[in-house]
């Protein structure tokens, strides 16, 4: 039973609106004292011409309370308070009856939605930016996805463009061919770096990586041939990371996928007339909107970002029909994307509104040790691996019976740099700090995984909990809290979904491990005499265990069983 809608339900027995009109008047007040739900009467006062507050203590006599401790009116609102004991007991069974589903309305089933995330750039590091798309994505990816929307990933690999020419050119002058097998990217981001260096001094480089970017986009076989090479030492370094994180993608179609398709595009935009010739290169004029035109052909005749972009857009919506089409890119590109965006509405594409840039934040260090390694960007393997590191050297410490020690560290360890990405909102920039994120304490991953291990160990020291549990002794304010906070799994997962926003998950877990521990800090579980008390309570540990398993796999994160 949903408590809300049995709320909405005694209220119309006794007014004239609609069931979903009451629904969404209905409020959670802030202190348990006012009540579980509350209803505010003055819309109701519009219709029945009569003074809020005299509705409401009209409406509290009448009320139908079955399944009500009481209902009471306060001023003009009507406070609803739950039989507690029979809420707990209904919650806590729905929990276990839906197990794995638990949270999920299936409020998305029939429509298409696409989430383009990761997206890094060939030859160059995956950086702790593209973990940060990585991680939004994912988890939105599995929220969409357990709300029943059809949901289709796209990693939009950086692998066109400029300089792709200039990577060839760079390639033919100072290769170490040893040293790209062995370290591919941090290989092709030397010669890269030593192209542009040396560019400075000699000009006509730059022609020379244009020329080869232009045989590249005809198709020159060598040209082809090595690129792909290049491609393929990425990916392989990209999917070391991805299998670390449990990320996978429906589609790898990044910005080369584009290159024979690009020209049709642009005849389109041609024939709409919104093409502008700008000194030799062809662009969208934007001055109308406050933004600059975008380049859709350069003078050289070449593609750039945003014709792929066009292309990729167009093609999306041919291919998948999406609903959405949601790209999970840094804040940086916020003008990019409203280019790109308004430049489809003003080709005529009324789905143009269907597009959604989701930014989020820069990624900062408070240690310095974390910053670097080689130049100035963090290596990402380095820090998904020294955070499993460090929570070895804990677990070795705290528990060194403990078996699986490595796949628990490893759980644990990137559990938490996800959770550290995931648990503000995303547009704010976040600091890592290795201190706080691996912390026991606060609000961390490590906290969350810890009082899951913590109920799932009571459960199977329990044994056995098949007996009978009599929910009418749950009537303390800790079981009543735990089980109110369980209930509000949906509610969290459709909220995310609206405002795309992953950190309402992750904070409504931390809701649920800190209303798990203080209800375990107030009760005895296993060594009490009352059989049926006892039964229940491990049926609500059960439940709370179900309920955190379900919210940290839809941010991308595995619990442990033991700890
Ligand atoms: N490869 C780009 C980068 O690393 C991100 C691509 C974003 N997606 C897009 N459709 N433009 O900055």
């Amino acid at each position: 039973m949903d408590y809300k809608i049995l709320v909405a339900e005694r209220i119309k027995e006794h007014v004239d609106l609609e069931l979903e009109v009451i629904s969404k008047l209905i409020e959670i007040p802030p202190r348990p004292e006012m009540g579980d739900f509350a209803f505010p009467c003055f819309q109701l006062s519009k219709v029945m011409r009569k003074a809020p507050n005299i509705i409401a203590t009209e409406l509290a006599s009448q009320i139908n309370k079955e399944s009500f401790e009481r209902i009471e009116c306060l001023g003009p609102y009507l406070n609803f308070f739950v039989d507690k004991v029979a809420f707990s007991k209904n919650i806590i069974e729905k929990v276990l009856l839906d197990g794995d589903l638990y949270g999920s309305s299936k409020d998305g089933e029939g429509k298409n939605v696409v989430v383009e995330y990761s997206s890094p750039n060939i030859a160059k590091p995956f950086h702790v930016g593209h973990l940060f798309t990585t991680a939004i994505g994912h988890s939105l990816y599995k929220m969409l996805s357990f709300e029943g929307y059809n949901t289709t990933r796209i990693n939009h690999l950086g692998d066109w463009g400029t300089q792709f020419g200039k990577l060839i050119s760079a390639y033919k002058r100072w290769v170490d061919e040893e040293a790209l097998e062995k370290e591919p990217i941090t290989e092709l981001l030397r010669i890269y770096v030593k192209f542009h260096d040396e560019a400075e001094k000699n000009p006509e480089l730059e022609d020379e990586g244009r020329a080869y970017f232009k045989k590249l986009e005809q198709g020159d076989e060598e040209a082809v041939a090595l690129w792909k090479r290049f491609r393929n030492l990425s990916l392989k370094e990209f999917n070391k990371i991805y299998d670390l994180l449990g990320v996978d993608f429906d589609s790898w179609a990044g910005e080369s996928f584009y290159n024979d398709k690009m020209d049709d595009m642009v005849k389109e935009l041609e024939t709409k007339g919104i093409l502008t010739e700008s000194n030799g290169a062809k662009v969208v004029m934007l001055d109308e909107y406050n933004m600059p035109p975008c380049i859709v052909v350069k003078s050289d005749g070449a593609s750039i970002y945003a014709t792929r972009d066009l292309t990729a857009a167009m093609y999306r919506k041919k291919e998948y029909d999406f609903h959405k089409c949601i790209y999970v890119v840094g804040k940086d590109q916020i003008l990019h994307f409203n280019q790109v965006f308004k430049t489809l509405e003003l080709a005529g594409h009324e789905w143009a509104k269907d597009c959604v840039h989701i930014p989020f934040g820069i990624v900062k260090f408070a240690d310095k040790k974390l910053s670097t390694r080689k130049g100035d960007v963090v290596l990402l393997e380095d820090l998904l691996s020294e955070a499993v590191a460090k929570t070895l050297e804990t677990i070795k410490e705290k528990n060194p019976n403990l078996e699986n020690k490595e796949d628990v560290a490893k759980k644990i360890g990137i559990g938490a740099i996800l959770f550290t990405y995931l648990k503000n909102s995303r547009e704010r920039d976040i600091v890592f700090d290795w201190k706080e994120m691996l912390s026991f304490e606060g609000e961390t991953g490590p906290y969350v995984q810890y009082a899951y291990a913590r109920a799932n160990s009571i459960l199977l020291n329990a044994k056995d909990i098949t007996g009978e549990a009599d929910f009418s002794k749950l009537t303390s304010k800790e079981e009543f809290e735990l089980a109110k906070t369980l209930e509000g799994l949906n509610k969290s997962v459709l909220y995310a979904i609206e405002k795309l926003e992953p950190s309402i998950l992750t904070r409504y877990v931390i809701d649920v491990a800190k209303a798990f521990n203080k209800f375990y800090n107030a009760h005895h579980v296993l060594n009490i005499e009352d059989e049926g008390l006892k039964i229940a309570r491990l049926k609500l540990i059960e439940a709370t265990c179900q309920v955190i398993k379900n919210s940290l796999n839809l941010i991308g994160l595995d619990v442990v069983e033991k700890m």
